[in-house]
């Protein structure tokens, strides 16, 4: 059957926008002073395989592969901080139009067995290795924001054990790498409180490592994701900086904003090493994730959630919008500029990665709750998919109502296309309120505001988490 047909005649559209709406409310089940103690940021208590699962729709038969994301779930009680449980890999494996598994799996680290540090600085190996997951290399590799990867088993998302490129990583990887689609080339970096604050590196399409280069930064910084496209990859030094103080006074993660700083970004030939780095004063902001970043002209482009400012207070201040901002390098004049590209507040911004380091038309991201975001409101939060037209400037958006909450929405290119950018397929976790599960829900690209064209239900809730990734058979075999 032609994607077409399939998608026309899977018939779940209107359902996913025809749902009732019936909210329950969190059962406080012990006193609860923090947001990820409410609703489903509530860690899950046990580790679960289920192959009976319930399709409402049809999964289209191209879909063969492995759908997997990472989030914190801390193993005994709750966090220091949003960011700071054990780390768990939530999986669904699906072949041939059926869904053959779902499994949550912690990643079995030294931090999760509860090993002791012993003195000293903490070891890369020392991680929750929670943030995000990448394939690459051969390798599913689970990533942290500091450490080592860990490298899991797709068949049953078991932990094989820590990978550090036969040594030649010698401190964090980001949870935030970039493929090159045309080369295989893993291009990432590694951030520390103590110098040297930023590494860049550069892996093969093997896995075997190219670079490392330490870069000169003005001091630590948060810095969650960078840009790369074909020729530069830039670096964001930002207001949120490490606090010697919050660490001394306790905070679980001694980051915060720092008034005085000035915002700059470094652009760097992607061989290049730190003497070619050209920096840029860009006024004030803090952005954790970038959509896509590109060249036009003379000019190096990224497309970014952008925050007027994150973490004044402390580093649990997340209530406030981002919103896509365009941010354009002029490597003749030294000029940069900063243009808003769309007023409502978004987060976890994704693309077509076969379009990563490349000019792109298509984002997606999720819709973020700006009157309801909010500790106190967390549960009636009302979040959605959105797809942005950065031609048009059209958006296109799945807004299900506040009794679902949708996960971090992937791309996946469809493989009977014509090649357009959006033929394909998004694919998230949406935690239903009513029932206190979550469904692993398929949406056609093409048209986000018809919802699902089919919907995994799951027996469990897969609670609110961080980044993902789809491994296609064809990518494992
Ligand atoms: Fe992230």
């Amino acid at each position: 059957m032609k994607r077409r047909d399939f998608l026309q005649y899977s018939g779940l559209g209107a359902m996913g926008v025809a749902a009732t709406s019936v909210m329950t409310g969190c059962t406080k089940e012990e006193p609860i002073t923090k947001f990820w103690q409410q609703g489903n940021f509530r860690p899950v208590s046990e580790e679960v395989t289920e192959t009976k699962l319930v399709v409402e729709g049809a999964i289209p038969p191209e879909l063969s592969g492995l759908y997997i994301r990472n989030g914190t779930n801390e193993s005994t009680g709750i966090a220091d901080h949003f960011f700071g449980g054990d780390g768990m890999v939530h999986g669904v494996r699906l072949e041939n139009g059926e869904a053959k598994w779902y499994r949550n799996r912690y990643i079995d680290t030294p931090v999760y067995r509860k090993e002791k540090t012993g003195f000293g600085a903490p070891k890369p190996e020392h991680t929750t290795s929670a943030v995000s997951v990448i394939h690459h290399g051969g390798e599913l590799m689970a990533l942290g924001e500091f450490g080592y990867p860990y490298l899991l088993d797709a068949d049953d998302l078991s932990t094989k054990g820590v990978f550090n490129y036969d040594g030649k990583l010698t401190g964090n990887m980001t949870a935030h790498p970039r493929i090159d689609p045309e080369t295989g080339e893993l291009i990432f970096f590694g951030y520390n409180v103590m110098a040297p604050y930023l590494t860049y590196m550069r892996a093969d399409a093997a896995g075997n490592m190219l670079q490392v280069e330490p870069i000169t930064m003005s001091g630590p910084s948060m810095i969650h994701d960078f840009a790369v496209t074909k020729n530069y990859v830039v670096f964001m030094d930002m207001p949120v900086r490490f606090s010697w103080f919050s660490a001394v006074a306790g905070s679980g993660l001694p980051f915060k904003w720092d008034d005085g700083h000035v915002t700059r970004f470094g652009v760097m030939p992607r061989t290049g090493t730190d003497a070619d780095v050209k920096w840029f004063d860009i006024p004030s902001c803090f952005i954790f994730h970038i959509m896509n970043s590109f060249e036009q002209g003379d000019e190096v482009v990224f497309d970014a959630a952008r925050y007027d400012a994150l973490w004044v207070k402390d580093s649990n201040d997340f209530f406030h919008p981002a919103r896509l901002t365009r941010f354009s390098m002029n490597m003749k004049t030294g000029k940069a500029s900063v243009n808003q590209i769309y007023e409502k507040a978004m987060e976890f911004p994704q693309v077509n990665r076969q379009k990563w380091t490349q000019p792109y038309r298509y984002g997606y991201s999720l819709a973020v709750d700006e009157v309801n975001d909010t500790p106190d409101l967390i549960e009636q939060s009302e979040g959605g998919i959105r797809k942005y037209d950065l031609q048009t400037g059209e958006v296109d958006a799945y807004m299900p109502g506040v009794e679902y909450t949708p996960g971090e929405a992937i791309f996946i290119p469809a493989q009977e296309s014509g090649g357009g950018e959006d033929e394909g397929y998004l694919v998230s976790f949406i935690y239903d309120k009513n029932t206190r599960t979550s469904d692993f829900c398929i949406l056609d690209a093409t048209n986000v505001s018809a919802g699902p064209i089919a919907k995994v239900k799951l027996p469990v809730r897969v609670p609110v988490g961080f980044h993902g990734v789809w491994v296609p058979d064809s990518a494992m075999s």
